[in-house]
């Protein structure tokens, strides 16, 4: 682990006069230092307690940072707000994967490896045919994703490296062309095979939107807004579904299958799932009158029996506006401007909503922000992406943050299996009453 090793030392002491005992404390490039308990167990017999993992750090990354306080999110030390308007997607996932961004000859060079990998096994698509037509996306891309491992036998030796990176281009060039495939599944209609003349978004619209009656004319500014979607979502951190990965991954799983752990935790509302949640919110707000009743809606919120919440808004690390968020209600109003779209009634009720609750009391005193999800459906639902899908496209850019944080861990000499202990509350040892005995 390369860190540094801080001067001082937490002390951990007992009220009933057992001996204290010292632990490191070491100091990474910038955040938070960490008191490394390893040794806790070992020296007391005692396990900490952290559910929610709300004060452990569960590895060392050089990856991503976040300051939740200053609402600051960097890619290997980038900014995200200079990343999403200097680089393309595929640019950020060069960055993510090898620690520095490419300069021209290995942007090209990345780029046709990508490219050369969009297609999948022609099976693949009798493998859909075994879902419902109106199974949630998600549902089938945890399938499908899962399914690549039974496809690539020649890159699941995970202590290969160069089966990691094989699988590693494989999952960020397939991704696209499943969820694009999923898309058409539930429509009905063909499947549109990659392009490898256009670009990574680019291609990807192509394979949504294309059908083969008509001529697809890709629009530049819906690829850029998409392009940056995906840069948005690309990785952050230790999160739920990160956490999920390098989990999986620790037991010695193959890729496809830890991507495919990634996806169904992301699935979840508390996380990839709320843009989602997010837009059906508003959409159930417009039902009810619109901007009128949002005032209705935030006294719900507030009541805390209701288990009403407000969907893309607060965050377990930012503590101020995710920047996530700005970037993306920028592209909201860039894509509603290219569609003649400016007076669109969602995205209305979404400003009117973020600013009475941005000045509500209840909101400032729990720091509760936009997060990336607040606008991100209402921009996806203007490039015709249907709400359903929206996890799927998160998915689709989290799969390179994901891969990079795997592979780190793999790398990582201190790396163990993932196995967290617990505070047992249950029964203690009883014996087996005969079934007459029995209450
Ligand atoms: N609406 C209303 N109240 C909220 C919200 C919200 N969206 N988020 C948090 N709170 C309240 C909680 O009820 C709690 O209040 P209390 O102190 O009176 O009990 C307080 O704020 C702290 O919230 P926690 O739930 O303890 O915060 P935590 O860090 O565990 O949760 C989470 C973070 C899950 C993101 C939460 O804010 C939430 O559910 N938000 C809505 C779902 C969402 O938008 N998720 C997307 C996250 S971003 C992503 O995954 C890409």
């Amino acid at each position: 682990m390369s860190v540094t090793p801080s001067d001082v030392k937490a002390t951990l002491s007992f009220s009933d006069n057992s001996p204290s005992i010292d632990f490191p404390i070491y100091k990474g490039t910038i955040g938070p230092d960490v008191v490394d308990i390893r040794a806790l167990y070992n020296k007391t017999g005692k396990f900490t307690y952290d559910p929610g993992f709300m004060s452990t750090a569960s590895c060392n990354s050089s990856i991503t940072y976040i300051d939740g306080d200053k609402g600051e999110l960097l890619y290997r030390g980038y900014p995200i707000e200079q990343l999403a308007v200097k680089c393309d997607f595929l640019e950020t996932c060069y960055l993510l994967l090898n620690g520095e961004l490419p300069n021209a000859t290995q942007r090209t060079d990345f780029t046709s490896l990508v490219t050369n990998h969009t297609m999948v096994h022609e099976q693949m698509g009798s493998f859909f045919q075994g879902f419902r037509r109106d199974a949630h996306p998600m549902a089938v891309l945890v399938g499908t994703v899962g399914a690549l491992s039974a496809f690539y036998h020649d890159s699941l030796d995970i202590t290969d490296s160069h089966h990691r990176d094989v699988s590693a281009i494989r999952l960020i060039a397939k991704l696209p062309t499943l969820v694009a495939m999923t898309h058409k599944y539930t429509l009905g209609q063909p499947f549109v095979y990659p392009r490898n003349d256009l670009s990574y978004t680019a291609n990807f619209m192509r394979m949504m939107f294309a059908v083969p009656a008509e001529e697809y004319k890709v629009n530049d500014v819906m690829v850029r807004a998409l392009d940056r979607i995906f840069i948005l979502h690309a990785d952050h951190e230790q999160n739920a579904s990160t956490s999920t990965v390098r989990l999986s991954g620790s037991s010695g799983a193959n890729p496809f299958a830890c991507i495919a752990a990634g996806i169904a935790c992301l699935w979840g509302p508390a996380h990839g799932g709320a843009n989602e949640a997010a837009l059906n919110m508003l959409y159930g707000i417009q039902k009810q009158g619109g901007v009128e009743k949002i005032g209705e809606f935030i006294k719900d919120v507030k009541e805390k029996d209701s288990g009403v919440k407000l969907m893309g808004f607060g965050h377990r690390v930012y503590k101020n506006y995710d920047p996530r968020a700005k970037l993306m209600r920028e592209t909201c109003h860039e894509v509603l401007n290219e569609l003649c779209l400016h007076d669109d009634p969602l995205f209305k009720l979404a400003m009117a909503q973020e600013k009475i609750s941005l000045e509500d009391d209840y909101f400032v005193k729990r720091k509760l922000y936009p997060n990336v999800d607040f606008y991100s459906g209402i921009v996806q639902r203007a490039l015709g992406i249907p709400v359903s899908l929206f996890t799927g496209i998160f998915s689709l850019a989290r799969t390179v943050g994901w891969i990079a944080q795997w592979n780190e861990m793999i790398s990582d000499p201190e790396q163990k299996i993932g196995r967290p202990r617990q505070l047992f509350i249950g029964a203690q040892r009883r014996d087996v009453p005969s079934i007459d005995q029995r209450k």
